[in-house]
């Protein structure tokens, strides 16, 4: 059954509220960029930051940070989204290059160049679902550098709280091809109606052979971590307050309900992946990533 889609209160652009939370995940992968262990590279990521006034003086090297490693913002939680980044990279081309599928769906793709950056086999299609205002900055700076798609890229500017599957639809989508859906650093934004449905509909839309790859927080309550360094160092130093914008009622059990749709699922901490590339991040005392998880699920053919 397909659940009711939740409705949306209104539109935001690149520099307000939850669109600056990319512009902070694109300084962090310039930051990645730059590193001499890079875990992953994306070299459009520095004219995100550069391009919006917003972050225009924020680090995009590792030598501008102030304190370096030390600093909690722009030393390990960089090193987070730099370690998150080239674990969704791996989980993509991995899914498209041993599986059928050639489309890919990216849920609130924000500033993500994998449509730029990645050696993606022919016949792919990446379909970059955002609100308008996101995307339009996204468009203007990657035209500004003659940014050239390694793959065919259709964006889809609608908000993930309206008839997105509609708008996708409308974009090209096929639902009777297989497809690889990420969600990277976006369910707990929503409200958990809008995440219930994510997840319906990306069922609804997936035939068997597809993949989906997300990113959730376990917490019940996400204020146990309000005096970790990672979220008072993010609004001390660029002011964004974290807790302000994540969503704090309970959240879906989503994992569970694709187990329950027939899907096969496996739970990660992201320190996990720390151990297996030998950097990134490790568990600290009152770590705002303690309940982060990564989600890998298959829709096992019927
Ligand atoms: C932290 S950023 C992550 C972006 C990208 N996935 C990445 O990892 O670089 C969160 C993104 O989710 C998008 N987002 C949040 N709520 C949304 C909504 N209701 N509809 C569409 N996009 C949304 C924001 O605009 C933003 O680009």
């Amino acid at each position: 059954m397909v659940g009711t889609m939740p409705e949306s209160t209104g539109v935001e652009g690149m520099e307000g509220g939850v669109g600056l939370t990319a512009l902070m995940v694109a300084a962090a992968r310039a930051i990645e960029t730059h590193r001499h262990d890079a875990l992953a590279q994306d070299v459009y990521a520095e004219h995100f930051v550069r391009g919006a006034p917003a972050s225009a003086g924020w680090p995009v090297r590792p030598r501008q940070a102030p304190d370096g490693d030390a600093n909690p913002l722009w030393g390990r939680f960089a090193r987070y989204f730099g370690l998150r980044t080239r674990v969704f990279d791996d989980f993509l081309l991995r899914s498209v290059r041993t599986g059928e599928a050639r489309q890919v769906v990216l849920l609130g793709a924000g500033l993500d160049a994998r449509a730029f950056r990645l050696d993606w086999p022919s016949g792919c299609v990446i379909f970059e679902i955002d609100r308008e205002g996101v995307l339009a900055f996204k468009h203007k700076v990657l035209d500004a550098v003659s940014a050239t798609p390694t793959a065919a890229r259709v964006p889809v500017p609608v908000d993930l709280r309206d008839d997105w599957a509609g708008a996708l639809a409308d974009a090209g989508f096929d639902p009777a091809a297989p497809s690889v859906w990420l969600a990277e650093g976006l369910l707990f934004y929503l409200p958990p109606a809008a995440e219930t449905y994510l997840i319906d509909t990306v069922d609804r839309l997936s035939t068997g052979g597809s993949a989906l790859a997300f990113e959730v927080k376990l917490e019940k309550d996400l204020m146990v971590y309000r005096d970790s360094p990672i979220y008072t160092s993010t609004t001390q130093q660029i002011g964004i307050d974290l807790l302000q914008l994540f969503d704090r009622d309970p959240r879906p059990d989503s994992q569970g309900d694709l187990a329950g749709k027939g899907w096969s699922t496996s739970v990660h901490t992201p320190f996990e992946f720390t151990r297996r590339h030998g950097r990134g991040p490790l568990p600290e005392r009152n770590d705002a990533l303690e309940g982060n998880r990564w989600v890998f699920a298959d829709k096992l053919r019927s």
